[in-house]
């Protein structure tokens, strides 16, 4: 079998955890290059991640930072190809669905060179989401596509994309697998803000489709004032820049613990331990799934929808009293495992070498 020379391209938090895993595997036996777009570039957006979960260094850093859709993606695309152009990797790799997804396929596809595409399939059917666009480009662009779920190969069938399209499980669940002991072990989260197991709901918020409507954001305090349990919100920096470009007041919402983001073991305890999960995260519907966690997601879709069985996550868009009914709802989901088997990364060095 020949080495293979990879580049890999990632820019936004949810890459870096879904990196971890793949990278540790592919460098067993093949040579990979990590571009790091500079997409999120806060400390705790993202060289948490590199430390806690040794991910190598990036070998070229792009530095593009934030700004509009356009300007983002067209900077990073100009600078990919010339980096594509100098290294002539086999294979360029990218995750999910954000801008430096978009970026890295457009540029490696446009010089020939194949695309993996990891999380391919996902669909939320609603293309005002950035995200939906980034997929759908990425997917119809890509040449290996490594799906999480049946669900995600059924949508790309739809699309008559049928070739290389493999479902390997998904590598967040690997990343939980192989961290959930560590980050019981290290994190000292709970006792820092004196929380107790189950003794308190975890929020995230960040889609803009929710930040950038400052009624819908609105709505999601206004429940948040009327749950009475204690709620800890590790807040996206895209969350609290619209918050206060909008004069909202947090401290007027009873035992409300706002956080800075956390890092990935942090994350992993606050799940784990958390009574249920409100968010409009991708990745963290997910995980509140693994963790067995009740979660409630303020969408109106989801790409995940095996998490919504038996009330397991439950969609309630940003309704104030269906979030608040969703979060004092009794539920008892069975938790089937339906993300593969936490070695996915394996998977897909294994399909990448045949
Ligand atoms: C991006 C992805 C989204 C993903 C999310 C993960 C796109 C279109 N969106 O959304 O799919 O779910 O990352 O978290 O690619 N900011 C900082 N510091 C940082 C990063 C961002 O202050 O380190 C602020 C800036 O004001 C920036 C805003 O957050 O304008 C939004 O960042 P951006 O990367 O454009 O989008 P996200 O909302 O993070
Ligand atoms: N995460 C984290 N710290 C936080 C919030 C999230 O480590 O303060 C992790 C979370 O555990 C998950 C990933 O970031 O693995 C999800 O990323 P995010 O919600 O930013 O994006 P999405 O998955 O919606 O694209």
């Amino acid at each position: 079998m020949n080495t293979l020379k990879i580049i890999t391209v990632i820019g936004a938090r949810p890459q870096f955890i879904k990196a971890a895993p793949v990278s540790r595997e592919l460098r067993k036996k093949h040579t990979e290059l990590i571009i790091h777009t500079g997409q999120h570039y806060d400390p705790n957006m993202s060289d948490i991640f590199f430390e806690e979960l040794h991910i190598p260094k990036p070998d070229f850093h792009l530095e593009v930072g934030s700004g509009n859709h356009g300007k983002q993606t067209g900077e990073m695309l100009a600078k990919i190809e010339e980096i594509l152009v100098a290294e002539k990797p086999d294979y360029l790799l990218v995750y999910g669905d954000t801008n430096s997804t978009l970026a890295g396929a457009l540029a490696a596809a446009k010089l020939h060179i194949p695309v993996i595409h990891i999380e391919a399939g996902l669909r939320s059917f609603n293309k005002k989401m950035p995200e939906e666009i980034n997929r759908i480009m990425t997917d119809h662009v890509s040449e290996y596509l490594f799906c999480p779920t049946e669900t995600a190969i059924e949508n790309l069938h739809n699309e008559n994309i049928r070739h290389n399209v493999i479902n390997v499980g998904d590598v967040m669940y690997d990343a939980v697998v192989y961290n959930k002991k560590i980050a019981m072990d290290k994190s000292t989260i709970l006792s820092t803000h004196n929380l107790k197991d189950k003794g308190y709901h975890l929020i995230t918020i960040h889609r803009a489709e929710n930040t950038d409507d400052r009624e819908k954001i609105g709505n999601i305090l206004a429940a948040f004032e009327r749950i009475e349990e204690v709620k800890v919100w590790p807040i996206h920096p895209r969350t609290k820049n619209k918050l206060k470009e909008y004069g909202f007041k947090l401290d007027e919402i009873p035992n409300l613990v706002v956080i800075d983001p956390v890092g990935y073991l942090d994350m992993l305890t606050l799940e784990s331990h958390a009574k249920k999960i409100i968010t409009d995260s991708g990745g963290v519907q997910k995980e509140a799934y693994f963790m067995e966690v009740p979660c409630v997601t303020v969408r109106e879709q989801t790409e995940w929808v095996e998490t919504l069985a038996e009330d397991a996550n439950i969609l309630v868009g940003t309704d104030v009293e269906k979030i608040i009914n969703a979060v004092y709802k009794e539920v008892s989901p069975s938790y089937t495992p339906l993300f593969g088997d936490g070695n996915s990364a394996e998977k897909i060095v294994d399909s990448l070498e045949k």
